[in-house]
């Protein structure tokens, strides 16, 4: 049972094939990962893969289908979420097995032995901020009510502020409706993951663990002026080490593309 061990990626931005995004080839910097992680899981048992959405650069049907094509080689499942670069219709045309909630929204949870994983669709169609409707909220407290063990929490956006003016007008902007959903349960709620700030980033949400990664397609950077990003970041993914009484994200990176 113990240990445990997962995969979070996040915001791979897949282009149609041939095409880039700010002149990079993230479908390429996104293989790279997935052939790191095939190295590291010759030697760690990742039982699965989170993928925390910006899936695609702009929803386009074309980058899904060669999202589903780099997946074949990645050495577990994954489990797909979205972001604000996301389009519902297009992703579920091209993964059609892919779990959507009784709205259509792409939101799911499963049990693991470090707990019941809930991933949360935080997508505003046609807006870069994330929003929780009460439907989602709704499907999100059946969730927490159906079970009393422990949960890790999957979302996009965040919801608490990080620092950068930029990127906190983009956030999660209903985070404290969320929390009127979260608060009966903080006591078993023993992560947050989220992506979306494109930052290597750990704190903690009303005393929640938080965690996010610069995701694979590049990083942003620090700074109280207008929002900025640094295309040469390492191409970072996080392997996730779950005891029952701790857990230990371990930060990684892909060599960088030649
Ligand atoms: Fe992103």
């Amino acid at each position: 049972m113990y240990p445990f061990f997962f995969l979070h990626l996040t915001d791979p931005h897949i282009a149609p094939p041939g095409e880039l995004l700010f002149g990079q080839d993230t479908n390429a910097r996104f293989a790279a990962a997935i052939t790191a992680i095939a190295a590291e899981a010759s030697s760690t048992p990742f039982a699965f893969a989170i993928v925390s959405g910006d899936l695609a650069r702009d929803g386009e049907p074309a980058a899904y289908q060669a999202l589903t094509e780099m997946l074949d080689a990645l050495p577990c499942p994954a489990h797909l979420m979205l972001g604000n670069h996301d389009v519902r219709a297009s992703f579920a045309t091209a993964f059609p097995s892919a779990p959507l909630d009784a709205d259509g929204f792409c939101q799911q949870a499963f049990d693991t032995p470090a707990g019941h994983c809930i991933l949360l669709d935080t997508l505003t169609p046609g807006a870069p901020h994330g929003t929780l409707c009460a439907a989602r909220l709704g499907w999100l407290a059946e969730r927490l009510a159906e079970q009393s063990g422990p949960v890790l929490l999957f979302l996009h956006h965040p919801p608490m502020p990080i620092g950068i003016p930029g990127m906190d007008a983009i956030r999660l902007l209903d985070g404290e409706a969320l929390w009127a959903v979260l608060a009966p349960h903080r006591d078993r709620i023993r992560h947050i993951f989220h992506g979306h700030t494109h930052r290597a980033l750990a704190g903690s949400w009303h005393g929640i663990p938080t965690s996010s990664l610069r995701g694979t397609a590049f990083e942003v950077r620090f700074t109280a002026g207008k929002l900025a990003i640094e295309l040469q970041a390492p191409i970072e993914f996080a392997m996730v080490r779950c005891d029952a009484d701790g857990i230990a994200i371990h930060l990684a990176a892909a060599p960088p593309l030649a």
